[in-house]
This record gives structure tokens, sequence and C-alpha cells, in this order.
């Protein structure tokens, strides 16, 4: 009984042995997670010859169960399989790598490269990797609770929407370019429940000190980045304005206004922004956001 465990054991050893070194290995397979509709996808698969390994004898890739693809170096061949209705589009295949690229189907599909030696024992190797179709978003991200003016020394708070994607987008938030991190700026992206189609829209907040940003001449340019996860990512965008109002804008707009006399062009410029909120002060009381 022990004598036969010890040689069951061995032989599980050898075995394991003899796999590793009568058999190209797979070193790497890329198979995207997400793929775009509106592209074809590629995907890798490279292996290496290990100094025992006989020649390669072929490299099939498979769709779930189906062999969609397979290259046998020996006859110099590649051929294209139809049967589940993928069609792959392009090959390039040599001793060390294989990649195809095919027209991605709705759903998500299991992807397997698999690498077989020659003869006497045809060993194989294979890695699998699902691919999903991507849903891109429809519409751009929608920014909401826009205030009409922002006093300096308050703060506004808007919020962005994505459009409902698979997977969900992740939203980013920039100042005058600048991207926002900060957690006391910056909610965390939220996602919705999934809808019928297992679609989710996402969502962000962004609170805005306007006093924060020195630079701003009576506005701010305020960003709202959607990005869905494909390769290349899909990415969509929505910019708005938000006006605030200067704290000394009376006294600097009479201030630009004499200096006016003196030098022209830029002064015209530069009270732009200023008789903006010069006029809406005038005009009406502000709405403003906690
Ligand atoms: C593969 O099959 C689909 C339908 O099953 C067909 O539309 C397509 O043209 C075929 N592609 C090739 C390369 O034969
Ligand atoms: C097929 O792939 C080759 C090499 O990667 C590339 O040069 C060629 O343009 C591709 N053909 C199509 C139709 O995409
Ligand atoms: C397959 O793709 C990899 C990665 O882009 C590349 O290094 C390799 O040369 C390609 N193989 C062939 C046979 O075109
Ligand atoms: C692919 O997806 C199936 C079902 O969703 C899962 O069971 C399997 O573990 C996944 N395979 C890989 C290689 O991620
Ligand atoms: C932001 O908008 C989403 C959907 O448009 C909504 O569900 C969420 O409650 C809003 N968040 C805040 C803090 O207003």
């Amino acid at each position: 009984m022990f004598i036969l465990k010890i040689l069951k054991f061995s032989i599980k050893i050898l075995c394991s042995f003899a796999a590793r070194t009568v058999s190209h290995t797979i070193t790497q397979l890329d198979v995207p997670r997400w793929a775009d509709p509106r592209r074809e996808a590629e995907l890798r698969c490279q292996y290496t010859r290990n100094p025992k390994d006989p020649p390669l004898h072929s490299v099939k890739w498979y769709r779930d169960t189906d062999e969609i693809f397979r290259y046998t170096p020996q006859e110099l061949e590649t051929r294209a399989f139809n049967s589940s209705g993928i069609s792959v589009t392009n090959c390039s295949c040599d001793l060390r790598s294989c990649n195809i690229t095919v027209r991605p189907e709705r759903g998500t599909a299991r992807y397997t490269c698999e690498v077989s030696s020659e003869a006497p024992r045809f060993a194989v190797d294979k890695r699998s990797a699902n691919m999903t179709l991507a849903v891109l978003p429809e519409y751009d991200p929608l920014i909401t609770g826009l205030p009409t003016l922002v006093q300096a020394g308050e703060q506004a708070m808007v919020n962005c929407t994505s459009d409902y994607s698979l997977p969900a987008a992740t939203i980013d938030w920039f100042v005058d370019s600048e991207p926002q991190e900060d957690p006391q700026i910056t909610s965390e992206n939220h996602i919705s429940g999934a809808d019928g189609d297992g679609l989710r829209a996402s969502w962000r907040t962004l609170h805005v000190f306007p006093d924060d940003y020195a630079s701003h001449r009576g506005h701010l340019s305020l960003r709202c980045r959607s990005i869905v996860a494909t390769w290349p990512p899909n990415e969509r965008s929505m910019s708005v304005r938000l006006f605030v109002q200067q704290r000394q804008h009376v006294s600097s707009y009479m201030f630009s206004k004499n200096n006016a006399v003196a030098s022209s062009c830029s002064c015209v410029f530069r009270l732009q922004p200023q008789l903006w909120t010069f006029l809406l002060l005038m005009t009406k009381v502000p709405f403003l956001v906690k």
C-alpha cells in the first residue's frame, strides 16, 4: 500500500516534470476585458519553446468551446472556422506569437489560446480569458445644479451624471483644466443600479470653493469627464462656466475705467468679466447654493 503510494507520487512528479519540458509554454495572453462594439478586438497569445520541446505543432483559438482559428506552421497554413458565426478578420502568427482580430459579439465569451508541440506527445498548454462587449454611452455626461452666480467666499455644489453604459463609467472633475481629487472637493464615484439591459449610470459631485482658485477672472471652467474602460478607453465630457462674483468688483471696475483712457485694448479685455458681474448685481438677486 505504502509502496504504491510512493509509486503514484513519483509518477505524478514525473508527469508534471515531463509536461513542463515537452510543450511550448504560453507566456502571455492578451484579451481585452471590455470590447468596443465599434472596432475589431485584437487577441494576442505569446509562447516560448523550452529547450527540450519538439517543434510547434499548432496554435488554436477557441471561442467558448468552438474552434475559431488554427495555425499549423509545418503546413504554413492558417484556417478560420466560422461555425459559431464569429469571424476572424485578420491574423498574424509565427513561432513565438499568434495574434487574431475578431468582430466582438454581444455578451461575454471565453477566448482560449491552445498551443501544442509536435509528436510524440502533442503536449498542449492553454490559457483563457473572458471578453465582454461593452455598451458605450449615447450621450455626454450631464452637469446639474449649476448656480447662475456664486458669491466670493461662498461655495457651489454641482453634480455630474453619466449616461448608462456597460461597464459603468468612471467620472472625473476638472476645474480650470486641473484634475480634482481631494475628497473634500469631489465625492467618490457612485454607480446606479442596473437597468433592464444590465447598464449602469455613474455620478459624482464637485464642491467648488472659488476662493481656492485665485486665478479666476469672474468665472471658473468646470469639466466633467466620463470614461468607459474599453481599449482604447471611451471618453466623453461636458464643460460649463461657473460665474463668480468678485468681492472688490465695484472699485476695480472704476479703476479699470479710469485707466481705459490711457491704454486701450488690454483693458477692454479685462473689463468684460467685471462688467458681467456688475450688470448681474444690478439686475437680479443671485441664486446661491450653500
Ligand atoms: C461567418 O458566418 C456568418 C453568418 O453565420 C456570415 O455572415 C459571415 O460572412 C461568415 N464569415 C466568413 C469569413 O465566412
Ligand atoms: C492585418 O494585419 C496586418 C499585420 O498586423 C496589417 O498590416 C493589415 O493592415 C491588417 N489588415 C486588415 C484588413 O486589418
Ligand atoms: C503579436 O502581438 C505582439 C504584441 O503586440 C507583438 O509583439 C508580436 O510581434 C505580434 N505577433 C505577430 C506574429 O505579429
Ligand atoms: C469567465 O466568466 C465566467 C462566467 O461569468 C466565469 O465563471 C469564469 O471564471 C471567467 N473566466 C475567466 C478566465 O475569467
Ligand atoms: C446626483 O445625480 C444623481 C442622478 O442624476 C442622483 O441620483 C444623485 O442623488 C445626485 N447626487 C446629489 C448629491 O445630488
